[in-house]
Parts: structure tokens; C-alpha cells; sequence
């Protein structure tokens, strides 16, 4: 299975909205061989999520996964999750700052508030519509693939840039003081 190649800010597949698929069209073998790939993709680049503008397909799938993840280490696990066309169906109205990082923005991080749960309506890989009900890092993640998939991106939800910061900056300066507060 080849590692795609992931687009960058700048690249217009990423400012534009993807496309719904049908539950045929995710059931060909294209689909589900993009799906392996993003997959595969998301696993080298250590990524939390992977929506498929960010490899270049404007589609309306995303894939998340968590397992001890080295640039999220306090981040919970979350199991493999395949979604096409995501809805989100309600948020809670309770807004919690977190910080984000995107394959497709290299090396910075900035704080992003969001809904803290959501419910979400999609298809799985097996083309079976599936509810999901999730909270904290999870809804996160899900809120951060959706806005992919509408051709936003985290730094268009930050209140203001202030908190930006380079990874190794954010190490030094952000984790650190995250520490002290402890
Ligand atoms: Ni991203």
C-alpha cells in the first residue's frame, strides 16, 4: 500500500469543499483502496485524523485513529474510525480550547476552541450508516476532519494567532508551562 503524497496549505484541494459519495461509489475498489492508503498515510506521519483533500482526493472521507501517539502523548486512545460524509447532527453548547496541529500546516500548533461533545452521523467503510456520540479529544478530531472536508482548516476557528507556535517552540515554552500548572 503506497504513502500519499499530503497537500499543504496553499494547495486549492484543501480550500475546497469535498464531494459526497454514494454508498456504491464507497463500496468500489478505488474507495476502499484509498481508504487502506489514508490509513497507511495517517500511520507514517504519526497523524491523529487524515481527510481525503489533504491526499488530494476532494472526498468526503476522513479516518482518525490514536494509539500512544508521539506528537499527541496526552492525547486518549481512540480506535480506528472510518467516516464518509460526516454530519455533525448536534454540538454541546459547552466550548473548550485545545491545541491542534494539521499534516497539511507543518510544524506549528495553536490553541482552537471547540463544541467539547458532538454527535455525528456518517457511513462506515461497509457503506452501514453509524451514530457516534463522542467527547473531549475525540470530538476534537472530528470537528478538526469535518472542517477538511468543508475546506477549512483549524486556523480559521482560532480566536486570534496569539498562541501559534512552532512545534519545537510549543515544546519549550507551552508543554513546559503546562507542566508547571500541574
Ligand atoms: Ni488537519
Amino acid at each position: 500500500m503506497p504513502i500519499l503524497k499530503v497537500a499543504r496549505l496553499g494547495h486549492p484541494v484543501i480550500r475546497k469543499q469535498a464531494e459526497l459519495l454514494t454508498v456504491q461509489e464507497s463500496q468500489s475498489p478505488e474507495i476502499q483502496r484509498l481508504i487502506d492508503d489514508m490509513i497507511e498515510t495517517m500511520h507514517e506521519y504519526d497523524g491523529v485524523g487524515l481527510a481525503a483533500p489533504q491526499v488530494h482526493s476532494s472526498k468526503q472521507i476522513a479516518v482518525i485513529e490514536v494509539i500512544q501517539n508521539p506528537r499527541y502523548p496526552e492525547a486518549p486512545n481512540i480506535p480506528l474510525t472510518i467516516l464518509i460524509n460526516p454530519r455533525i447532527t448536534s454540538r454541546s453548547k459547552k466550548i473548550v480550547e485545545g491545541w491542534e496541529g494539521c499534516l497539511s500546516i507543518p510544524d506549528l500548533r495553536g490553541l482552537v476552541p471547540r463544541n467539547d461533545s458532538l454527535a455525528c452521523e456518517a457511513l462506515d467503510r461497509t457503506g452501514k450508516p453509524t451514530k457516534l456520540e463522542v467527547d473531549g479529544f475525540f470530538a476534537r478530531v472530528i470537528q478538526h476532519e469535518w472542517d477538511h472536508l468543508q475546506g477549512n482548516v483549524y486556523l480559521d476557528r482560532m480566536n486570534n494567532l496569539n498562541s501559534l507556535s512552532h512545534l519545537s517552540e510549543f515544546a519549550r515554552f507551552q508543554l513546559s508551562s503546562e507542566e508547571k500548572d500541574k
